[in-house]
């Protein structure tokens, strides 16, 4: 099933933490210990990173300083930093922000997608078209890069199997309303419940179906049913050329009971690693932001790597 031929060079890491982690912490965290993760993050070569989410406060209040976390960042070099947006008005707060790439997400699966964003998925592709016209009112500008996130493309916690013809369906409706954006689309396995020969079947019918030259394509894994990093290289031998993961494996969906965090960073990049796959990550410094995330009050974590001793996680 995996080509070997098929390994890519480099890889794109997308660390989610700071956005899929610390959105699964109950109590409110300081601004100033979000900062000093996230500066961690990019100390350890982080080229890309979802710094969080403009959202309703009311919704996950964990992002309520979601301005002032930005603003620390901009203008840092060498980081790509995005941010997720459940609407309009949050995809206006994070481009007046300073965020050049917005993640939107539809799920899949109908009662995941009303429980995470309160409606039907027909009008969250609605607002994906609104989105959608906003980035092109940018175009005068460096157009801003889209990131569609498809949320339970394998598994929902709700209604259970997920397969791509489901998938398809819903790409069939988005990708019109996205011709001329500049487009990732991550299958995200949001329960952690896929595997890989899923994984890799899903990547390989839905790139047949609408791969083209304009779409890059991601895997975003949690590692719940300890198929992580094997989901995450099943996927980047099948063409996804970016990887959402989280630094000490922080997290768990609130809307996917049971679901743990993405899998670990520091895992995936031990495995990629072995295979001679860039990323551009310090393994050492990496592990020391996952530390100092780990030490957050509050979070869960799931991480291998951690564990070993630290010369031979090296
Ligand atoms: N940023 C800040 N505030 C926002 C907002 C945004 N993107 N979107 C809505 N709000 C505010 C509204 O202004 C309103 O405020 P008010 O009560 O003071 O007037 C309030 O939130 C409710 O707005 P409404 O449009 O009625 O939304 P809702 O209550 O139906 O919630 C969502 C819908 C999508 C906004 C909310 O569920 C949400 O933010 N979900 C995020 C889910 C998420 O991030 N999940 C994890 C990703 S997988
Ligand atoms: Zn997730």
């Amino acid at each position: 099933m995996m080509n070997p031929s098929n390994k890519p060079a480099r890889v794109d890491i997308v660390e989610v933490a700071p956005r899929d982690g610390f959105q699964s912490i109950y109590e409110p965290l300081p601004t100033a210990d979000k900062i000093r993760c996230i500066q961690a993050l990019v100390d350890a070569g982080m080229g890309r990173i979802e710094i969080g989410s403009f959202v309703s406060p009311k919704a996950i209040p964990q992002m309520a300083d979601i301005g002032d976390i930005v603003k620390a960042f901009n203008g840092t070099p060498g980081v790509r930093f995005s941010a997720l947006v459940p609407n309009t008005k949050g995809a206006e707060l994070a481009l007046a922000s300073g965020i050049r790439e917005l993640v939107y997400v539809v799920s899949v699966s109908e009662t995941h997608n009303q429980k995470n964003v309160r409606q039907s998925v027909a009008d969250s592709l609605g607002g994906l078209a609104a989105i959608a016209a906003l980035l092109r009112e940018q175009a005068d500008n460096e157009t801003p890069l889209l990131r569609l996130d498809l949320g339970t493309c394998f598994d929902c916690p709700y209604e259970g199997y997920i397969s791509w013809q489901q998938v398809d369906a819903v790409l069939e409706q988005a990708l019109p309303l996205l011709e001329g954006i500049d487009l990732e689309i991550a299958m995200c396995d949001t329960t952690g419940r896929a595997n890989p020969y899923q994984v890799a079947d899903h990547f390989t019918r839905i790139r047949e179906k609408h791969g083209r030259d304009n779409i890059r394509w991601a895997f975003h894994g949690h590692d719940t049913f300890g198929m992580g990093v094997a989901n995450a290289l099943f996927a980047i031998h099948h063409g996804a050329t970016a990887l959402d993961v989280a630094a000490a494996g922080l997290g768990g969906c609130p809307f996917a009971p049971g679901a743990t965090g993405n899998t670990a960073t520091e895992d995936v990049l031990y495995a990629l690693r072995g295979g001679g796959i860039e990323t551009g990550i310090d393994m050492q410094k990496l592990l020391q932001a996952a530390d100092a995330i780990a030490e957050l009050p509050g979070g869960q974590t799931a991480s291998h790597l951690r564990k070993v001793p630290r010369e031979r996680a090296a």
